[in-house]
């Protein structure tokens, strides 16, 4: 049996005071319509109090149908969504963002990568803050120096830096450096985007607790300290996906689990760029 006010209830409360859950629904990749709206609606229906979105995905507007098809009150589920940042002006871009999404303000707003530098954008994503258009900001793919850079300049710090993360993108040292700066990791395509899931290794731990290869992959995320984000467009794995608080990986477990990482522990957010 689902326990829903364990899935909504379990938090983290980022550098700036707001709080977020600990596990999001991801639709990246999510076509906008149908499809959308319904893996948005199974996961509400399934406890998850978060979904992560982005101007890119171009599916915003499903998102925000589901959340208001699903009768939830809106300050019960925290909304992310991301600049894109091939236009120019995160501030002015928010406002097309909350249009389709059909709400006044997102929880969080965040630089979707740091094309053409760290930078630039953060004023913009600040005085998108500072409108009451989001409640948090924060950055998504960027390296340690990357958010060093973006520090620097801040009046208000990011809270949050989203990057691909798992036992195989074990990047120690960008997690430390971002531990030590009190911005949250959010762990995203933790399953390898599918690929991960067929390891041996990982099999191995997943028998030995009694659970899928997902929810190890994904529980293990967690255990490292990071928000992590799941994305299924199916029923069944999006509830499976949910069950990641009833268990606890072993200290030998998350050992085997972080010996295969291939990214030499690194302070990097990606191994190549699309940008
Ligand atoms: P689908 O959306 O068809 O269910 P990541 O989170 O690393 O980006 O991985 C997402 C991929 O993993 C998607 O292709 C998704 O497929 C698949 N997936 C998600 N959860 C599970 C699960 N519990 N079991 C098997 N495959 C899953």
């Amino acid at each position: 049996m689902l326990d829903k006010s364990v899935i909504g209830g379990e938090q983290r409360t980022l550098a700036d005071g707001n709080a977020i859950p600990l596990l999001g629904l991801g639709v990246w990749q999510v076509p906008d319509g149908a499809e959308c709206e319904r893996a948005v609606r199974w996961a509400l229906e399934a406890g998850y109090r978060h979904i992560d979105t982005a101007q890119a995905y171009g599916n915003e507007g499903s998102v925000g149908q589901a959340l208001r098809d699903s009768g939830i009150p809106r300050e019960e589920v925290f909304i992310t969504t991301k600049f894109y940042p091939a236009r120019r002006d995160p501030a002015a871009e928010i406002e097309g963002s909350l249009r389709r999404l059909g709400v006044d303000q997102v929880d969080l707003y965040i630089i979707h990568w740091p094309q053409n530098g760290p930078t630039w954008a953060w004023p913009g994503m600040e005085a998108a803050r500072e409108r009451g258009h989001t409640r948090s900001i924060g950055v998504s793919n960027f390296s340690a120096q990357e958010l060093d850079e973006v520090i620097a300049i801040a009046g208000t710090p990011p809270a949050i830096n989203q990057v691909q993360f798992s036992p195989f993108e074990y990047r120690r040292s960008l997690l430390a450096a971002c531990e030590t700066r009190n911005v949250a990791v959010e762990a995203y395509s933790p399953l390898g985007t599918g690929r991960h899931l067929s390891d041996a290794t990982v099999a191995r731990v997943a028998e030995g607790v009694g659970r899928t290869a997902a929810q190890v992959l994904l529980r293990w995320c967690l255990q490292r300290g990071t928000i992590v984000l799941s994305k299924s467009t199916h029923r069944e794995r999006i509830e499976q996906n949910a069950q990641i608080f009833d268990f606890t990986l072993s200290d030998d477990d998350m050992a085997t689990l972080d010996a295969l990482d291939v990214t030499g522990g690194t302070d990097r957010a990606r191994e190549r760029k699309w940008w």
